[in-house]
């Protein structure tokens, strides 16, 4: 369902289903006018309740007349949305491991991508980092991810954990901490699912025989947020930050790390479409392996929320 988002004049947001309930113009054809909305077709007037407050036609304004609202809050440079009742929306409830995107000490580039694909495809690709080896072998060229990651299931998280002892680094961790290519250093990867719309991932890097005046140790995170739009289609937010290495062209930056996602896109977009026309889908299956995991249990995750969801509406 299209949402449409405004500021009122306290700056707060507001998010209202993106459809006019008289003639279902889109509300974002209108105009913000203080605290409300009003449509670009007939005037009605929306506050952030979704309650009509005016329709220009006539004195009544009849209290049947609504629209959908959303409980919505901008933290950490983004805009939460709480898709249940208003009511019980919980903030708390926004994973705080993204904090560091208030912190000036972090550095990163933003991006976004409009993915022909499901969400928990973009979900599961980002859960199992196996791939490193083989979609991203000409641009991350991080080829010593070949196990399993440790998993751990809590009521917040799914979370994917692997320690490389003293591996060479890759020119992508290397560059930006000024690092010569190939310099055995620890590096831990790990990152978190906290729901179908949150996922981070993180490099914690330790050289033990760091260069004079030399990083011992730096850190880099990635944060892959998804808006469903459609099943098969997805808005994809990324940023790619890291706590060392300026100043640095931010633009060529930018571009190299979208780039890398580009190639994750492409083999989203073309599972996705095979999906759609393979003729055997009924009975083809797909096997999973250990590096699986983390993605197994992502979706049975969702799968649960969707039957809780089910079951409340019943
Ligand atoms: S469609 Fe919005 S006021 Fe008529
Ligand atoms: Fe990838």
């Amino acid at each position: 369902m299209p949402i449409v988002i405004f500021r009122k004049e306290d700056g707060s947001i507001a998010a209202l289903i993106d459809r006019c309930p008289h003639r279902w113009a889109p509300l974002s054809m209108g105009e913000v006018e203080g605290d409300r909305i009003v449509c670009g077709y007939h005037g009605m007037a929306f506050d952030e309740t979704g309650r009509c407050i005016n329709v220009p036609s006539q004195r009544h304004t009849p209290s049947a007349i609504q629209v959908g609202a959303f409980a919505a809050i901008e933290r950490y440079g983004f805009i939460w949305l709480w898709g249940g009742e208003r009511a019980d929306a919980d903030p708390s409830l926004i994973p705080e491991e993204l904090a560091f995107l208030d912190n000036p000490s972090w550095h990163s580039v933003w991006g976004y991508k409009s993915v022909k694909g499901n969400y928990m495809q973009i979900k599961e690709n980002v859960l199992d980092l196996t791939h490193f080896a083989y979609l991203h072998a000409k641009s991350l060229k991080v080829a010593d991810w070949t196990d399993a990651p440790e998993v751990e299931v809590t009521d917040r998280f799914i979370k994917y954990k692997q320690e490389f002892k003293m591996s060479p680094l890759a020119a992508v961790y290397a560059d930006p901490a000024g690092k010569e290519v190939g310099k055995p250093i620890n590096r831990t990867s790990w990152g978190c699912y906290y729901s179908p719309s949150v996922n981070i991932g993180a490099v914690d890097m330790h050289d033990p025989n760091p260069e004079p005046n030399g990083l011992e140790r730096f850190a880099l995170r990635v944060i892959h947020l998804t808006t469903p739009v459609s099943p098969l289609a997805t808005h994809y937010f990324w940023v790619w930050a890291r706590d060392h290495g300026e100043p640095y062209d931010v633009d060529a930056y930018r571009a190299y790390v979208s780039s890398v996602f580009d190639e994750d896109v492409t083999m989203i977009e073309a599972t996705a479409a095979l999906c759609q026309r393979a003729p055997d889908q009924e009975k083809a299956r797909e096997y999973s392996v250990a590096a699986d995991r983390a993605a197994v249990e992502a979706r049975r995750r969702v799968a649960d929320l969707v039957q809780r969801e089910r079951v409340a509406a019943a």
